[in-house]
């Protein structure tokens, strides 16, 4: 095996190709070696996997093992009092995105009846008018304003937590602690007291729905006898976070890319029926959720190199995505593209369960928000929209927006 490829600060995150596109390191790596060794900022050696079919594979079996990272807390390894690297993470009760089957067939089963396409075709007018709501609202203020706190936060926060019974009064506690984790250089204390802070909120609150369950998914879940206090606080947090924070950088990440592609813009004000398309194609070429961690459970064999049993493996989704060998001209933003077939939920059994949720709010977050604000531009020169880069989810911390007119 050739020498590991020394990643001192962790994996390389600066986007210096541009805020859409995946850091020129990463892409050098895809180029030369779409499975790369990697050294870990603690010394110990994994593997960083960037090509299409490679991440690909890995997701689709199940020897490489979930049980890395607790849930989308990634506890780093050189974290004192944390396990060494060729052990996993402890996993949190029910946070199922951490775990391996059975355990994961176990808890994921329980969910996927509330999930399923039919189920959320018929909430579709009603997340249609959880858009329309916000973006009346939005109208009436005096631009230029934040779009991510004035729409792309509270449309799938207020949905998530209508769908799970969590009152969205209450979102203070959840959206500062969830966004405190997912920073990547908080220290483990402060990621734990985030922790705590949200855990505590939702045992509470699963609590109450066992006592007196309602009309909302964690009701179905608490009304399950055999399901621990714990697990249905995992499954609450698991859901909570991965319900807003991913949809809600897709919504104002995918707005800023727009507003930088007006031809691409142009073509679908002009021509709304090019939305489902459109967003499969936002999906691929923003992939949000880009780094994901795998735990090789024996010596794999994984396009061409030996993954020795123990090793962390890390995944891009985002450098998938933009893999020449499988997408043409993968760097371009093409909204009329077949994108499906991009890796931006995952794929195998962890693959998203909230993904039909997801398409449905982003159909209608782009289209009410094009539709509505027809002369929509941002507010400020394009290079100083603040970037997620420091954060496990990618996205802008602020898009400020403006517009001239305003319609119905
Ligand atoms: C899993 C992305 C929205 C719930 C995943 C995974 C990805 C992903 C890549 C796979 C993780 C892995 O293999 O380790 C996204 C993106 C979204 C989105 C890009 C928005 C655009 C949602 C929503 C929900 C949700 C709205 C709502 C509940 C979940 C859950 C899992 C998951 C529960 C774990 C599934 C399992 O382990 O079996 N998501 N997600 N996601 N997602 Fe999403």
């Amino acid at each position: 095996m050739s020498q590991p490829v020394p990643v001192p600060n962790g994996l390389p995150m600066e986007r210096d190709a541009g805020p859409f596109d995946p850091p020129r390191d990463i892409t050098r790596l895809r180029e030369a070696r779409p499975v790369s060794p990697m050294l870990f900022p603690d010394g110990h050696e994994g593997w960083l996997v960037t090509g299409y079919d490679a991440v690909r594979q890995i997701m689709a079996d199940t020897r490489f093992s979930s049980r890395q990272d607790i849930g989308v807390v990634h506890v780093p390894y050189e974290t004192p009092g944390m396990p060494v690297a060729t052990q996993p993470s402890p996993v949190l009760p029910g946070v199922f995105i951490a775990m391996d089957p059975p355990d994961h067939t176990r808890l994921r089963r329980r969910l996927t009846g509330a999930f399923t396409v039919r189920r959320m075709k018929q909430l579709e007018e009603h997340i249609v008018d959880v858009v329309e709501r916000q973006l009346d609202e939005m109208a009436r203020l005096t631009p230029s304003v934040d779009l991510v706190k004035e729409f792309a936060l509270p449309v799938p926060s207020l949905v998530i937590c209508e769908l799970l019974g969590v009152p969205y009064a209450d979102r203070e506690t959840f959206q500062v602690n969830s966004a405190k984790f997912m920073v990547k250089d908080q220290t483990l204390e402060e990621k734990m007291a985030a922790y705590n802070a949200l855990n505590t909120y939702l045992c509470e609150l699963v609590t109450r729905k066992r006592a007196a369950p309602g009309d909302d998914i964690l009701s179905d879940l608490a009304r399950q006898d055999d399901l621990t206090i714990e697990e249905l606080t995992g499954a609450a947090f698991l859901l909570l976070l991965a319900g807003h924070e991913t949809t809600a950088n897709m919504l104002s990440l995918g707005t800023f890319a727009l507003l930088e592609h007006p031809e691409q813009l142009a073509v679908l004000r002009a021509n709304p029926e090019l939305m489902p398309g459109a967003v499969e194609e936002l999906l691929r070429y923003l992939s949000v959720a880009d780094i994901f961690y795998r735990y090789a459970t024996e010596d794999l064999e994984l396009c061409g190199e030996t993954i020795a049993k123990g090793s962390t493996v890390v995944v891009s989704l985002l450098a998938a995505n933009r893999d020449p060998e499988r997408f043409d001209n993968p760097d371009a933003l093409d909204i009329h593209r077949k994108a499906r077939g991009h890796l931006s939920f995952g794929h195998g059994i962890h693959q998203c369960l909230g993904q039909q949720l997801a398409r449905i709010e982003m159909r209608a977050g782009f289209d009410g928000l094009l539709r509505r604000f027809p002369t929509l531009e941002l507010a400020v020169p394009a290079d100083e929209v603040r970037l997620r880069t420091d954060m496990n989810i990618y996205g802008v911390h602020e898009l400020p927006v403006t517009w001239t007119e305003s319609a119905r």
